[in-house]
């Protein structure tokens, strides 16, 4: 499938899907807790999707009408005869990884092809240091995971990766002992909110998680907050075409928002307003206006805070007079696609000038943008990228591939003609 787009402003009110980081691991506690949990605004994106088919072959009962998941468990998961299948999402696989190392079973987790080139390694070797046996495929998916009695361990995790980190926590809910985690810089921390929030005892001290096992969480009800992470789209093809968008109910997790601070530094106006707190995590309305002025510099220890962002801060930059640069941004080679390649090279060929480098990117800007034919290489953020790219790029910009979008924003194109994009399929 593909997207036809043609320069738009961009701007109005709207909402976005449900955060897939949230989803995710909601789905997971819910399954882990004894009793009736309910999730409302549960994202329909395939990657969520995956996570709650796998749970279900593991025993837990979830039922999923609308935007609402009611899950019933006993706390107990059951071994599944057939393989579980993560499909495109490296969450759903690593953190299914950590639960599944200290169950009484042995379970086998695959992906697609995109997944199945992603390093596993990095969850294998510290899950089997606490005990479990897991073999991987050349350091990939297929994993197969013989759960044993785990005991805890003081790790060190050598890339700042919350998907590591969530996996080690969770599994130390099933070890012996205490388990502690030093993280080289701040990855998302909601693995460690909604677990404080569900009567766990964890502790959190700067770097350093820490958490005693054999606990676990609550059954709950909770409403997942907008996904920060789909809302970049919106509020970049904003602040790009000279519009002002609002996002309601979008969670604001500061581990999560280094995306808002790169826009302020490059000259928009960010505005918050309405905060609450939903599960330990920060909710609100989330308002862009104003316009690009200014480059900016990203270095390593800010990539955490905005890892999934960092393709649409290449396209900002692209339009801020001067220089920018990002580093300290080697994971990007690792996700859906190696995203240094495959950014550097899309913007390239609608006229971007960039440069890319071993751990990220050097960007001249401004440059004016030229509509042409180009492709989501499968990688969701990619091809939602390029949408953003061709409302303010000259002519008519065709994105290939499109069907990616369906991981985490199925309904991306609706939502952005809501707001004056024209972009249609093809
Ligand atoms: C995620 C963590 C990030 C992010 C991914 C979702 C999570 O990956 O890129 O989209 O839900 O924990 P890493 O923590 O491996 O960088």
């Amino acid at each position: 499938m593909r997207w036809r787009v043609t320069p738009a402003v961009i701007g109005g009110q709207t909402e976005v899907p449900g955060d897939k980081s949230i989803a995710h691991r909601a789905l997971m506690l819910a399954s882990l807790a004894s009793g009736y949990s309910r999730i409302d605004r549960l994202p329909s994106g395939a990657d969520v999707r995956s996570t709650a088919q796998c749970l279900r072959r593991l025993g837990a009962d979830i039922g999923i009408d609308g935007d609402t998941a009611l899950v019933t468990s006993t706390g107990r998961l059951s071994a599944s005869q057939a393989p579980l299948d993560a499909g495109n999402s490296g969450t759903t696989m690593r953190l299914l990884a950590g639960i599944l190392a200290g169950q009484p079973f042995t379970s086998c987790l695959i992906g697609d092809e995109s997944l199945s080139r992603r390093p596993m390694t990095r969850v294998v070797e510290p899950l089997n240091s606490m005990g479990a046996s897991i073999h991987s495929h050349d350091g990939g998916a297929p994993l197969e995971i013989h759960g044993r009695r785990l005991h805890g361990i003081d790790y060190t995790l050598p890339v700042a990766s919350a998907q590591v980190k969530s996996a080690i926590l969770l599994a130390s809910l099933f070890a012996e002992g205490i388990t502690s985690v030093l993280e080289p810089h701040r990855s998302r921390d909601h693995t460690e909110r909604m677990l404080a929030a569900l009567g766990v005892e964890i502790e959190v001290e700067d770097l350093r998680t820490t958490l005693r096992g054999g606990q676990a969480p609550r059954a709950f009800t909770t409403s997942v907050p907008g996904d920060l992470s789909s809302a970049g789209f919106l509020v970049v093809a904003a602040a790009l075409s000279g519009g002002e968008v609002t996002i309601d109910d979008v969670g604001l997790n500061p581990t999560r928002s280094g995306l808002l601070d790169v826009l302020r530094e490059m000259g928009a106006d960010v505005e918050i307003s309405d905060q609450r707190q939903e599960m330990g995590e920060p909710v609100g309305r989330l308002g862009i206006g104003g316009r690009i002025r200014r480059p900016v510099t990203v270095e390593a220890a800010q990539v955490p805070g905005l890892v999934d962002e960092l393709p649409l801060v290449v396209l900002l930059a692209t339009q801020a007079p001067g220089t920018s640069v990002i580093r300290g941004a080697a994971e990007l080679r690792v996700k859906e696609t190696d995203r240094i390649a495959t950014v550097a090279a899309s913007l390239r060929r609608l006229g971007a000038d960039l440069d890319e480098v071993a751990d990220g990117f050097v960007i001249r800007g401004p440059t004016a943008l030229r509509g042409c034919n180009v492709s989501s290489h499968g990688d969701h953020r990619l091809a939602m990228l390029l949408a953003v790219a061709g409302a303010i790029a000259d002519g008519e910009t065709v994105v290939d591939g499109v069907e990616a979008a369906d991981v985490s924003f199925p309904n991306f194109a609706e939502v952005l003609r809501s707001l004056g994009g024209t972009i249609e399929h093809l």
